[in-house]
């Protein structure tokens, strides 16, 4: 097991960047070694965010600058189709954690036996369910899962392996802060078209769809499984919330979902006391997966309400539990944060 791993990030003033910045000064077996940007290099991380508390390498560098004898770990934190641009310029011995799209679906197919190389990052479920070959986590680059679907597939996985739900007739609805959106100057994104509203967007035809579906499908030999999703947008900075509808399997009731979750532990992922209805408020700031269930007025029809932070749980945070998964650390290293409320 390697002591210290020495890191990059690829996009480092974009909101997922600066949180891995964020995150990472607290993690004891990590260094970052260097900040890439293609717009603005030459430029001090603090010209942008005079708050932050980094010591070395504060200045951003443009990516041909990267020594690459220095590096253990690149994240990618780029916009949509831009790893796929420089994936061919990393050495193979480094470790690429990518938080965009561009290898999800790679990633979630495993017939495809000549792209193994990338695994699905969906850091809770890795170990007991998503990888059952241990040596591909450990030899492979890691595709962080979105952050919608981080929210959904977080608690669903784990029922669906334990025979509790049904796979078929799922229908989901997520709200989103707007920070999900990243940092990209367009005027649907401006507070005055953002605030005192909620808007659904790329309704039945969100890229998040497929990435849930594929992943649902490993779990059910393959079969083809098909979601209802209706994304939204909603007037806060952070947050996502989902709510998923779900039908029982037969003979199995809300009881055994409480005892199957009492008795098995993830780290980040935990079912809420009875009654109690997650909230946005009770994330923020963490890397936690909070959710609990709810029976529906339609028999044998249960409501999942599932809350993360977009950009820890669903960015930032998992990726550095997927580096901690990969490297032997312990998975909370450097993850361990109260919420911040109100
Ligand atoms: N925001 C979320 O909640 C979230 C959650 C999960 C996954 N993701 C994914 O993570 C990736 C990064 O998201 P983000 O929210 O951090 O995005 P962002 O705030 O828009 O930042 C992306 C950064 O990429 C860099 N970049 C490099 N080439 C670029 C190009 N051609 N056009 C625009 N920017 C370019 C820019 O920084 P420099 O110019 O300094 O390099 C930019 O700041 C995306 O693929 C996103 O889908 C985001």
């Amino acid at each position: 097991m390697k002591f210290r791993v020495n890191i990059a990030i690829l996009g480092a003033t974009g909101y997922t960047g600066l949180e891995l910045i964020r995150l990472l000064n607290f993690h004891k077996k990590a260094e970052i070694k260097c900040l890439v940007s293609t717009h603005n290099y030459g430029k001090n991380i603090s010209d942008f965010y005079p708050g932050l508390n980094l010591t070395n390498c504060s200045k951003l560098i443009k990516f041909e600058r990267i020594v690459w004898k220095d590096l253990d770990v690149i994240f990618l934190c780029l916009p949509t189709g831009e790893s796929k641009k420089i994936i061919k310029k990393i050495p193979k011995e480094i470790v690429i954690i990518d938080l965009s799209n561009d290898f999800r679906m790679q990633s979630l197919n495993k017939s495809r036996s000549h792209l193994k190389k990338w695994v699905y990052g969906l850091a809770d479920n890795l170990q007991n369910f998503l990888d059952l070959d241990k040596e591909r986590v450990y030899n492979s680059n890691i595709s962080n899962p979105g952050c919608y679907a981080t929210s959904i597939l977080s608690p669903l996985i784990p029922l669906l392996a334990n025979r509790l739900v049904k796979i078929d007739d799922i229908i989901i609805d997520s709200k989103s802060g707007i920070s999900g959106a990243g940092r990209q100057n367009i005027a649907q994104n401006l507070f005055s078209e953002i605030s005192g509203s909620i808007r659904p967007y790329k309704i039945a035809c969100h890229k998040h769809i497929q990435e849930i579906e594929s992943c649902l499908s490993m779990f059910c030999n393959n079969k083809k499984v098909t979601i209802s999703f209706t994304p939204q947008v909603i007037p806060i900075n952070r947050g996502i919330l989902s709510n998923i509808y779900v039908k029982l399997e037969k003979g199995k009731t809300i009881k055994d979902i409480k005892k199957y979750f009492s008795k098995s532990f993830f780290p980040f992922l935990k079912i809420l006391k009875p009654t109690k209805v997650p909230s946005i408020n009770d994330v923020i700031g963490t890397n936690y997966c909070l959710f609990n269930v709810f029976e529906d007025r339609i028999k044998n029809r249960i409501i999942i309400i599932s809350v993360i932070d977009n950009l820890i749980k669903g960015a930032a945070g998992q990726a550095i539990q997927n580096m901690n998964i990969k490297y032997g650390f312990d998975q909370e290293e450097g993850l361990i944060f109260n919420p911040i409320f109100p």
